[in-house]
Parts: structure tokens; C-alpha cells; sequence
């Protein structure tokens, strides 16, 4: 006999708000995406699916520009796909070179130190960007194995120029890794061409995807240095040796590795379909128009963006510093309470400094930046309105 009853919050029906979702992520599912994941599971080695896996590793290539034959997606959020590029990639006493300008760089740079690796940090304030000098002379100074830099900086909303970072690095001799998990789709990236070794991103950013199937790729040269590892990586089931196996990149029969998250790569299908039939320089296009929009609309409104150089900010999260005297909590607040739109906080550096909207995939359109316009004007004059009561 059971000891414990059940709960009797499950004996009631899910309640469930419908909430437009213009924070940093995730951001709503398109209904192509959500059909998707409620189609019926198959077995995660039948042919069909084997079918599936090899069209998701297709649109990986294609979005990540890139002809990489070890491509493919994590089982797990954008962090798994972080943990995966540590633990492959470095070994003890590594030196790593982490290009630190909010929270992303500090993540990695504890995954990385947690992996063994000499972790090594050339910082600067979040808002800002690095340029190639700056990380030539950094790499001179350290001489890292690896360098890391964050495509785009969710936490400080900037757009990191990589073009000229892979010629540091070749010329260097070490390889380069890229996040990309709130950028890819949103703004151009160019894998092979930009000479990045390491790139991941996440599903439920620009893909509109749930999270939960992380895309990655490794160059031929970040292959060379796994296959020269002295010992297995520390994690099993991120390790790239036998994900590269099940996901038949290695040219031998596929292995049961793990269960596939079976519906997030359909998901992931469908979101890398939709971005295809698009085009991606289109979208690109419409992230960066949307984006240009909700900053002039920003700046009328008297408020101050966190990046000051236009061709710096991230088109797909934009931080506006919130003005003297305002809570920020509350004008989130009422803007859920209102509208049913999420209005993100800042995150590390930017904490209770700024707002982080975001707009990207299915909710990157005009229609939506002029709704979250409204409704922050509204929610900043109504918390402006109680304090002068209160005077
Ligand atoms: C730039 C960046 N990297 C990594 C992550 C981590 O992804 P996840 O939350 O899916 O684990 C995020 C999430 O917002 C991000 O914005």
C-alpha cells in the first residue's frame, strides 16, 4: 500500500496563462513548431528518425554556414551545449582565454575552470565589445590553446564582431570558440568563413523552439585536438566521440547512445524548416528592422539604451536603462498584469540597471514591438504617477 496520497494539485487541471514572451528567452513556440512537438514519438533509432536527425543536422549546417561533418544537436539546453564544448575540447591544464563582457563569459569561464583548464580573462564592462587587437594582445600575453567569445551577450545586449577573430587565432595557433545561443538567426554569422572551431546556440531563441535540443559544431581542426585527448572527457553522455556516432557523423553504424529528446528534435525541425523557408539573410533583415523600430521607439520615449553604439547592440535582446526613481520590478509587473507580456530584468552586471527585451523568431515583428511600446510607456507613467502621490 502506497504510504503518501496523491498530491491534490494534480487531481486539478493545469492552469495555464497564455503570455506573450519578450524577455531574452524563451520566446513563444510558432504553431508550426508546437504541431510538431505533439506529433507521435518514434523510437529513437528507427529510420525515420535517423531521417529526422540527418535533416536537423542539414539545417544546423545551413544556419551556423558552415559544411562541418560534426554537427549536431545536444540533448539539453544552451548550457548542455556549453558543457559539451568545455569537456570535449579542453584538458587539464589547458590554458583557456575567456573574452568576459557579462554573464556568458563568466559561466564559461567557471565550466571551463570546473574542466581543469588554466582559465585565463581578458574582461571588460558589459555593454562593450572586444575588438581583434584587443584579443591579440590578450592571446600574446597568455598564449591559450582556446579562446572564447560571446557572439551575442544576452546579459549587456551586444552583437560581438568576429569577423578577423579566427585570423588571431590561426595566426596563434589556437582555436575559437563562439556562443551564439541568442544571436543565431537574429544577426549574419559565418562559421567556416569567420574561421570559428567551437559554435553553439540554443532552440528557443530565434529557432522559437521549446529548449531542450542544443545545435552545435566543431571544425576539422577542433576535431584534430579530441582525437588527441589523453583522456576521456568527464561526462558520458555530452561525450562528441559517441554523440558523433549516434548522430552518423563518423561513417560507422549508429550505437544507442542515449533517448533522443524525441519531440524537441522534431521541434527542432520544424523551427530550422520555417528559418530555411524564410532564408536567412531574411531573417536577419526582419531581427534587425524590428530591432531599429523598438530603439527609436525606445528613444522617443526619453529612455537610454545600455549600448551606446548603434552597430554594437544585439538586435535580438535590447537592455534600456531604467530611469531614476522607477522600480523596475513593478513596471514588469504591471506589464504582465496588463498586457500579458513578459519584460525582462537585467542579469549579472545589469542588474536592476535595465529592461531586457527581447525579440526574436516568431515574435520579431513590428506588430509586437508596438504593443511592448505601449505597455512599457503605460507601466513607467502609472509607477511615475504613484510616486508623485506619495510626495
Ligand atoms: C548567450 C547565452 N548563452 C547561453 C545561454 C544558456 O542557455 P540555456 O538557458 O538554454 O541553458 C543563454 C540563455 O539565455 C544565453 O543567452
Amino acid at each position: 500500500m502506497a504510504t503518501s496520497t496523491a498530491p491534490k494539485s494534480l487531481l486539478r487541471p493545469m492552469t495555464f496563462p497564455r503570455k506573450l514572451l519578450l524577455g531574452p528567452g524563451p520566446s513563444n513556440m510558432s504553431p508550426r513548431v508546437a504541431a510538431a512537438c505533439a506529433l507521435p514519438l518514434l523510437g529513437h533509432m528507427h529510420p525515420e528518425f535517423v531521417q529526422i536527425m540527418d535533416e536537423v543536422k542539414e539545417g544546423i549546417q545551413y544556419i551556423f554556414q558552415t559544411n562541418n561533418s560534426l554537427t549536431l544537436a545536444i540533448s539539453g539546453t544552451g548550457h548542455a551545449a556549453m558543457e559539451a564544448a568545455c569537456c570535449n575540447l579542453l584538458e587539464p591544464g589547458d590554458v583557456i582565454l575567456v573574452a568576459w563582457n557579462g554573464t556568458w563569459g563568466e559561466r564559461f569561464s567557471d565550466m571551463a575552470a570546473r574542466n581543469g583548464a588554466d582559465v585565463r580573462i581578458v574582461k571588460k564592462p558589459a555593454g562593450s565589445v572586444f575588438s581583434p587587437q584587443e584579443i591579440e594582445k590578450a592571446v600574446t600575453e597568455h598564449g591559450p590553446r582556446v579562446v572564447y567569445l560571446t557572439h551575442g551577450e544576452s546579459s549587456g545586449g551586444t552583437l560581438q564582431p568576429l569577423d578577423g577573430m579566427g585570423v588571431v587565432c590561426r595566426r596563434h595557433g589556437c582555436l575559437l570558440v563562439v556562443d551564439a545561443v541568442a544571436s543565431i538567426g537574429g544577426a549574419p554569422l559565418y562559421m567556416d568563413k569567420w574561421g570559428i572551431d567551437v559554435l553553439y546556440t540554443g532552440a528557443q531563441k530565434v529557432l522559437s523552439c521549446p529548449p531542450g535540443a542544443s545545435p552545435i559544431s566543431f571544425s576539422a581542426a577542433a576535431e584534430s585536438k579530441m582525437a588527441a585527448r589523453r583522456k576521456k572527457p568527464v561526462s558520458f553522455y555530452l561525450d562528441m566521440g559517441w554523440l558523433a556516432n549516434y548522430w552518423g557523423c563518423d561513417g560507422q553504424p549508429r550505437r544507442y547512445h542515449h533517448t533522443a529528446p524525441i519531440s524537441n528534435l522534431y521541434a527542432l525541425r520544424e523551427g530550422l524548416a520555417i528559418l530555411a523557408e524564410e532564408g536567412l539573410e531574411d531573417c536577419w533583415r526582419r531581427h534587425r528592422r524590428c530591432a531599429e523600430l523598438l530603439h527609436a521607439g525606445l528613444e522617443d520615449m526619453g529612455l537610454t539604451l545600455f549600448v551606446d553604439r548603434p552597430e554594437h547592440r544585439l538586435p535580438t535582446v535590447t537592455p534600456v536603462r531604467v530611469p531614476t526613481g522607477i522600480d523596475w520590478k513593478e513596471v514588469s509587473q504591471y506589464v504582465m498584469k496588463h498586457y500579458k507580456v513578459e519584460l525582462s530584468g537585467g542579469l549579472g552586471e545589469t542588474a536592476n540597471e535595465v529592461w531586457r527585451i527581447g525579440l526574436m523568431g516568431h515574435n520579431a515583428t513590428p506588430d509586437n514591438v508596438r504593443l511592448l511600446l505601449r505597455a512599457l510607456k503605460e507601466g513607467i507613467d502609472h509607477c511615475r504617477s504613484k510616486v508623485h502621490s506619495s510626495l
